[in-house]
This record gives structure tokens, C-alpha cells and sequence, in this order.
């Protein structure tokens, strides 16, 4: 089991740090290997996702990713940029299907700012693709005024596209993923306004009648949008498209009370994946050893269950955040009156101690 680990920028290193030792405690033969990604690739090779990364990843049977970006790099052009890192992985990896699951912990009701009965046992996935889009669309730039009227550009452009075989793979995806769960899909789109997404609407439909067994629906995003604040528990399993997927994912992880807990998937066809929290690499709170690392401890359990094939490690590790959970620790972020507060490392000894308790006990 090889495992590529990219810990990032910002708070990435502290947060994969933690998730590696909660791994080490399984006593799994792992094969792991570090390298660089993000604005520290560029700091020190002048590019964000170097060859030898890219590389790494490609080799791996799974990569576990922290997070990339800081301010500091928003004047480079923008193929330098820390965000082309994790755009230049999935791409370069096919990885075209992304889970990102929005579940409540019991324990963390009150950190939402939504009331606790609209978001209590909150348990909803958003399966977003991810490799095609207005993010990767063709053409796409800026066009310069010919008598150069304008000191800059005259107008920027960028293109929105789906070609069929990439809407049917990502829908096989998602009723795939609903008949594990309550076989439900809700599909969302934007068909009112959108070429490419009457067309999305169109291929999900078809597809969907090879599951007769899973109900779909369709909405529009903007409506989904709403509805997510509304009345969340409607949902399950939510399939989109790249951007809106980004979009509303972010708007799932917060019904939740706090996106430092939740973790996400990102696949290609033969199961090689890459895994990272849903957070960003925090720049604010990097080196001050209080970023919540269970969203990056979470994604290293999907990581066990999805590419490693080793589901009964996935779930202790899931277990123990839960008992870590009940024991009343909270990183700042999901701290309450009440709660111990804890820090970054403490989080992540609770879990592995966790671990090992439960290990002893069963003998
Ligand atoms: C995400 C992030 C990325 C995206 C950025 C960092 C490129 O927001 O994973 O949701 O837009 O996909
Ligand atoms: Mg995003």
C-alpha cells in the first residue's frame, strides 16, 4: 500500500502530520512517502505541482493531501499559483469523482448556526465532478483590445463544457453510491438557463433508468441552495457538476457547524484516489498548532476504505473520532462552553489513544 502524502502549505503540515500518526497506529504495512506541493513546491522548485510530485502521485495507490495556498502568492501568474497544484492532480490523475460528505456529529449540534432540529443526524453526500466543467473548458483567457484601448484586456472569457461520457460516469457514480445508502439521488443543474446543463439533465436522466430501484430527482442550484439551509435532511445523495459542486459543498460543510471535520474523496476509474479535508490551508491559524486535524484523520479513513481496501481500519478510525468526540475535546474551531479545549497534537493523540484503548480492550 503505497501512499503519496502532500501535506501542502499553510496548516497542511500540521494536520497530515497528525493523521500519519494515527495511521502508524494500525499496524498496516503502509509504504509512505512525502513530497512537496503548493507554495512551498514553488518557494523551493518554482512550480507548484513539480514533475517529481506529480510523479510520486501517480505511483501511489493513494495520496493524502493537505492543503494548498496563502495570499502570498496571488500576484504570480496564475499557472504558478498553489491552486493549479491540486487542479494539475486531479487532472493529471483522471480523478473525476469527488465525495465530500456532510455529516452532523451529535456531539457538535450547537456549532452550527443553523437550529439543531433542522440539521440534527444530518448524514448527506455530494458527489461533485471534478476534471470537467467551466473549470477545464476550452477556450478560455483574456482578449486584448487590437488598437489597445484598454491599458489591460478587453474582456476574459472562460468555457463551460460536459461531454457525455464524463455526465454518465460521474451519474454511474452517484445512483452506485445511493443504492448503498437510501436510494436517493437529487441531481442539480442550472437546465433553465444552462446549454450544458439541459444536456447534464438530459444524460442523468437516461442513465438513471438503468436504476429503477433509485429514485432521482432534479433541481435547479440556486433553489438547491436554498433548500440545503431550509431543510437539509431532505437530501442524500446530491450529484453536480464542477462548479457548482464547489459551491455548495462549502455550503453543506457548514451546515454542519464547522468544515474542520469534514473530510472528502476524489477518484478515478481504477480506484486510485486522493484525499484531503474539505478546509483550505487556513494561513491565519498556520503554525499556532490549533487547526482542528480530524477532517484530515477522517479523510485518511476513506482513504483506507476506498483505495486501500482496508475497511475495518477506516472504521476504527471513525469510531475513535467519535469517542474522542463524546469525551468532551474540541479544536477552537468546534469549541463550546464546556468542552475541553485542545490543540492540534493533543486532537491527534486523542484519537490515536482512542485507537489503542480499544485495541487493549478487545485483547
Ligand atoms: C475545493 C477548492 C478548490 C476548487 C480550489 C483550491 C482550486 O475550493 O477543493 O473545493 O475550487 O476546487
Ligand atoms: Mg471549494
Amino acid at each position: 500500500m503505497k501512499i503519496a502524502v502532500l501535506p501542502g502549505d499553510g496548516i497542511g503540515t500540521e494536520i497530515v502530520a497528525e493523521a500519519i500518526k494515527v495511521l502508524a497506529v494500525l499496524d498496516l504495512p503502509f509504504e509512505m512517502e512525502t513530497a512537496l506541493v503548493g507554495g512551498v513546491a514553488y518557494d523551493a522548485h518554482g512550480h507548484p505541482l513539480p514533475e517529481a510530485t506529480l510523479k510520486l502521485a501517480k505511483e501511489a495507490d493513494a495520496v493524502l493531501f493537505g492543503a494548498v495556498g496563502d495570499w502570498k502568492y496571488d500576484k504570480l501568474e496564475r499557472q504558478f499559483r498553489p491552486e493549479q497544484a491540486i487542479l494539475g492532480l486531479r487532472k493529471n490523475l483522471g480523478l473525476f469523482a469527488n465525495f465530500r460528505p456532510a455529516i452532523c456529529y451529535e456531539q457538535l449540534v450547537d456549532a452550527s448556526s443553523l437550529k439543531p432540529e433542522v440539521i440534527s443526524g444530518l448524514d448527506i453526500l455530494i458527489i461533485r465532478e471534478l476534471t470537467g466543467d467551466i473549470y477545464f473548458g476550452q477556450p478560455r483567457g483574456r482578449r486584448i483590445a487590437p488598437d489597445g484601448a484598454y491599458a489591460g484586456a478587453e474582456e476574459a472569457f472562460d468555457t463551460m463544457r460536459y461531454a457525455r461520457p464524463e455526465i454518465e460516469r460521474i451519474a454511474h457514480v452517484a445512483f452506485q453510491a445511493a443504492r448503498k445508502r437510501s436510494k436517493r439521488v437529487t441531481s442539480v443543474d442550472k437546465a433553465n438557463v444552462l446549454e450544458t446543463f439541459q444536456f447534464w439533465k438530459d444524460v442523468v436522466t437516461e442513465v438513471g433508468q438503468q436504476y429503477p430501484d433509485v429514485e432521482l430527482d432534479h433541481m435547479y442550484v440556486d433553489n438547491a441552495a436554498m433548500q440545503l439551509v431550509r431543510a437539509p435532511k431532505k437530501f442524500d445523495v446530491i450529484v453536480t457538476g464542477n462548479m457548482f459542486g464547489d459551491i455548495l459543498s462549502d455550503e453543506a460543510a457548514m451546515l454542519t457547524g464547522s468544515i474542520g471535520m469534514l473530510p472528502s474523496a476524489s477518484l478515478n476509474a481504477s480506484n486510485q484516489g486522493l484525499y484531503e479535508p474539505s478546509h483550505g490551508s487556513a494561513p491565519d491559524i498556520a503554525g499556532q498548532g490549533i487547526a482542528n486535524p480530524l477532517a484530515t484523520i477522517l479523510s485518511a479513513a476513506m482513504m483506507l476504505r476506498f483505495s486501500l481496501n482496508q475497511p475495518q481500519a477506516a472504521d476504527r478510525i471513525e469510531s475513535a473520532v467519535k469517542d474522542v468526540l463524546a469525551s468532551g475535546l474540541r479544536t477552537a474551531d468546534i469549541w463550546s462552553s464546556g468542552a475541553t479545549k485542545v490543540g492540534t497534537r493533543e486532537m491527534g493523540d486523542a484519537v490515536v489513544a482512542a485507537i489503542t484503548t480499544k485495541t487493549t480492550t478487545k485483547g
